[in-house]
């Protein structure tokens, strides 16, 4: 492993005073220990066709498809009053593929039969039996200014570094170049996208934005290509909407466990993955120029692909 990562080009984020490093492997940037982990479940991870991939950019909606998707396929063993998801992290009850071959994340998925496994790995580095399995994905994308602006917040709240120690612009100009959590954002999203219009019955592709004003048909079309669909009289019960509800950002950032808690054996607090979880934050960050750059960037990557990222 460390021979493989030492061939490979670095970059070290100056913005964030120097102490992150990504490495580029197969054409995407992550950190040491990801990548590892997206390496080693590259050699080893098998899936199965049952599996469900909840598959994301990090900053795009990761934390809300995962509750989602656990509280859909879950509801039969658990209700509001008993669900994991009041007292375990969201990252916590659906297994990380680069996590793997962490024995926690295998127990998870064996112990509740969970078909659910969340990778921010690009599709073309897909694991070959993701792939093989003919498993289902799901992918979320967002908006890609205010994942610019989610991005930065994360990276500097995660090393406490505030803002006046870690300039916007920086951050800004290293994601256009590519170099942001599992980037170029834009391939990324076009990896996915691309595969969804191959295999249209295997990958749903979902936008954060219309989660959020359609929620309803947006969770109703989840659940359907899960694979568990909402019955008439669960509709009529009310289990949808309390689906949403429960999931919703003012529900899960209230959770004691969202707020105060702090992942097994990490020092990042929970809450840094709930910010605020606005459309258009990003107007309170870009100048003129920075939005043009954007726009002009994302125009000549997604031209005649029909998809909205900005
Ligand atoms: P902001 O930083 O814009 O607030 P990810 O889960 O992929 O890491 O993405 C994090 C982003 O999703 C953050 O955006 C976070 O606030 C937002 N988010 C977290 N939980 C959410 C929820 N239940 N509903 C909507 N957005 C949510």
């Amino acid at each position: 492993m460390e021979e493989i990562i030492k061939t490979l080009p670095q970059h070290t984020c100056n913005w964030l005073k120097g102490k992150i490093t990504m490495y580029k492997y197969q054409d995407f940037w992550t950190i040491k220990h990801l990548l590892e982990g997206g390496i080693l479940a590259q050699q080893s991870f098998k899936a199965e066709p049952n599996d469900v991939f909840l598959c994301s950019a990090p900053k795009t909606g990761t934390t809300w498809l995962k509750s989602l998707a656990f509280a859909i396929v879950t509801r039969e063993k658990f209700d509001e009053s008993t669900t994991p998801l009041l007292t375990k992290f969201v990252h916590e009850c659906v297994p990380f593929l680069e996590k793997s071959q962490v024995e926690e994340h295998e127990n998870n998925r064996k112990n509740l039969s969970l078909p659910l496994i969340a990778t921010h790995i690009p599709y073309a580095s897909l694991p070959e039996s993701v792939i093989s399995s003919n498993c289902k994905i799901v992918y979320i994308y967002r908006n890609i200014k205010d994942v610019i602006v989610s991005h930065y917040h994360f990276l500097r709240e995660g090393l406490k570094l505030p803002m006046e120690d870690a300039p916007f612009e920086e951050a800004f100009e290293e994601f256009c170049q590519g170099v942001s959590g599992y980037g170029p954002y834009w391939d990324h999203v076009l990896g996915y996208w691309k595969a969804s219009l191959e295999r249209p019955d295997k990958i749903l592709l979902l936008k954060y934005e219309d989660l959020k004003s359609e929620p309803k048909s947006n969770v109703k079309r989840l659940a359907d290509f899960i694979g568990c669909p909402f019955s008439v009289d669960e509709e009529k019960a009310g289990v949808v909407d309390n689906i949403i509800r429960f999931c919703g950002f003012e529900n899960m950032s209230n959770l004691e466990v969202n707020k105060t808690g702090k992942r097994n054996g990490s020092v990042t607090e929970n809450r840094i993955y709930f910010r605020k979880a606005k459309d258009g934050d990003w107007k309170n960050y870009f100048t003129n120029e920075m939005k043009e750059k954007i726009d002009k960037l994302t125009d000549e990557k997604f031209n005649g692909t029909g998809l909205l990222l900005k």
